[in-house]
């Protein structure tokens, strides 16, 4: 079995439910407590053992690529103001050279589609994908646990979660071979299902591993829910061919691309955070 070396990271959505913020700042580079999302999902990755992070990019995105590159006014005047901690902590978050590609999506044409876009840097191998909107904490991180999974019976692997009454119709929901433990065989799986008919109360939540085989699928995938070329659709259609399993991670996930995940992960960093955890709590507590 190869090793999932490089993930995907879909970064080329608008971030409608964040606005306006996001109009300037792209949605994945928006704080939690004092550094983007992304940062997140990137030390993440890295824990898991990925080595090559392919970002789909689109137009507005830039902050992204400026952020894992140096700032060397900024490091300069850090270094002569004595500010170590700070320029040690700023260049930390820098990739290895060449550790990171940055493609674009030239239009908005779905998660499917953006995914395809990698394909050539992810060639013949496994690989993962990251939705960086789904910030995971985890005591072992939640890529590293999907990987230990894979590790486990190979084929393809998506991380699942237990829906929230009456929301499956916003997500893609799994269809499992009976459920025992956290990993299971898939049978089906659905992208928003109408209110009513979805399979299960287990929907995908943004950590997945496929193999390679998927872009011959998404090549050809017509337009799904909402018009849009869905990965769900071709994984759905690789099932013929291929295992897969669903996996419910140990952890808490919060959706940063929504305004009160968003408030949730900040308020929940700060109260972990080694530095800022007491006087988060007093301002938390005042506040209330
Ligand atoms: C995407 C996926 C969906 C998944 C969701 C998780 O949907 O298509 O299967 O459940 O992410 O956030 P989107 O949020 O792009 O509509």
């Amino acid at each position: 079995m190869k090793p999932v070396r490089k993930a995907v990271l879909p970064v080329a959505g608008m971030g409608t439910r964040v606005l306006p913020g996001a109009k300037t700042t792209p949605k994945e580079m928006l704080n939690v407590v004092d550094r983007p999302i992304l940062s997140y999902i990137i030390a993440e990755g890295r824990a898991a053992g990925i080595e090559h992070f392919v970002f789909v990019t689109g137009r507005g995105k830039g902050a992204i690529e400026d952020y894992f590159d140096h700032h060397p006014e900024l490091e300069a005047q850090l270094e002569a103001k004595g500010k170590l901690d700070l320029l040690a902590d700023i260049q930390g978050e820098l990739p290895r050279p060449g550790e990171m590609s940055f493609v674009r999506q030239m239009a908005p044409l779905g998660l499917g589609h953006a995914v395809w876009c990698a394909r050539d840097i992810i060639g013949d191998e496994p690989f993962a994908v990251m939705l960086p909107d789904m910030l995971m904490a985890a005591d072992v991180p939640a890529l590293k646990q999907t990987v230990d999974a894979y590790n486990t019976v190979g084929g393809n692997v998506v991380v699942v979660e237990q829906c929230p009454e009456g929301q499956a119709h916003k997500y893609g929901i799994v269809a499992l071979d009976g459920q025992a433990g956290r990993l299971n065989r898939m049978t089906g799986m659905v992208e928003k299902p109408a209110p009513g008919t979805e399979p299960s109360n287990l929907f995908i939540s943004g950590r997945y591993i496929l193999q390679p085989e998927i872009f011959a699928l998404l090549a050809e995938q017509g337009k799904g829910a909402g018009g849009e070329i869905q990965l769900t659709d071709a994984m759905a259609r690789l099932m013929a061919l291929e295992p897969f399993h669903a996996f419910e991670y140990d952890g808490v996930t919060y959706d940063c691309g929504d305004k009160i995940g968003l408030l949730r992960a900040n308020v929940a960093f700060a109260l972990k955070h080694p530095d800022l955890a007491d006087a988060a709590r007093a301002a938390i507590t005042a506040l209330l």
